[in-house]
């Protein structure tokens, strides 16, 4: 089993991811965190909150950093909404976060379970970066970070920079020069997983609590992406989950993996070095697109 804790910024791909871990017997969520990203992070942390409740997912939640690192905070409205994760309805919320500060619990966490504890990271990196600057020893007492982000091709937040990375490229820098054993899906391949209008179909038919959120959020998620010039949405956080429960959905290829802090048309952009061997991380390359989907279809059997 995979004891794991998220740093999320919820979103709708977050939400979906949450659900696929939550559903995932191979999976033990440890804690969850909420980053600024998608939205201001009262809201991303709101959000995740929301989903928990929903799905009854008893783990603890902790709020994570507001700002990014150094730079402006900005963030993706424009795709998942004023509220971050618009579209589903939620009961009123009686979860509440925990009191210890989301980075505290990252590095508490790992710092007692040596070799034990994988990080997956959905959102931008601050959360993780301060963790790794905050207590160094971190970098060898963690597992595996594996986490959203960068492109290799095009942004999607602008023409360089993948959105994840944008909103806080010096966080990213700080864990990909870390030494730490990283695992990065790019918009590369996350781009190979798209919900088209026959799942959220199969998907609406199923009828229950969580698949009814699940196609709540992907119907405002679609919309959005669709104005956006993208014809499906991605299911880009749940590449990361999907990846621990089945590698061998995916190829992958050792790189060493830059961050571009002083571009002024690249600022956030992933520069990935040739494939070596030798490199201390890896970054996802091909997707198999339906057996990703077998994996959500259980979870949603193992949820109400
Ligand atoms: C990433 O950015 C966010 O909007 C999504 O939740 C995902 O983590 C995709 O670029
Ligand atoms: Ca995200």
């Amino acid at each position: 089993k995979h004891r794991i804790i998220m740093d999320v910024d919820t979103g709708h791909d977050d939400a979906a991811a949450i659900v696929l871990a939550a559903g995932s017997p191979e999976i033990k969520i440890e804690g969850i965190v909420a980053v600024g990203g998608n939205q201001i992070r009262e809201k991303t942390l709101a959000n995740t909150l929301n989903v928990c409740q929903h799905i009854g997912l008893d783990v603890p939640v902790f709020a994570g950093q507001e700002n990014p690192l150094v730079r402006k905070r900005v963030n993706a409205g424009y795709i998942h909404g004023e509220s971050g994760l618009d579209g589903p309805h939620f009961a009123p919320r009686t979860k509440l976060a925990e009191k210890e500060r989301g980075v505290d619990f990252i590095i508490r966490t790992v710092m007692e379970n040596p070799g034990e504890i994988t990080i997956v990271a959905l959102g931008p990196l601050t959360d993780i970066a301060l963790a790794l600057i905050l207590e160094p020893r971190l970098k060898d007492a963690v597992r595996h970070i594996v986490t959203m982000g960068g492109s290799m091709g095009m942004g999607n937040a602008t023409p360089s920079a993948e959105f994840n990375i944008y909103a806080d490229p010096e966080a990213a820098y700080v864990v990909c020069s870390s030494g730490v054993p990283l695992t990065m899906f790019t918009l590369d391949v996350t781009l190979q997983v798209t919900l088209d209008d026959d799942m959220l179909s199969h998907y609406r038919k199923m009828k229950t609590k969580t698949s009814t959120m699940f196609c709540d959020s992907m119907n405002a998620y679609t919309e959005a992406c669709q104005r956006h010039g993208f014809d499906y949405p991605a299911m880009h956080d749940p590449c990361c989950i999907a990846y621990l429960v089945e590698p061998e959905i995916f190829t992958m290829e050792k790189r060493k993996i830059d961050i571009e802090l002083k571009g002024e048309l690249t600022y956030g952009r992933t520069v990935m070095g040739f494939v070596d061997p030798t490199a201390g991380s890896q970054v996802g390359v091909t997707a198999d697109a339906p057996a990703f989907w077998r994996l959500l279809d259980r979870a949603f059997t193992r949820l109400p």
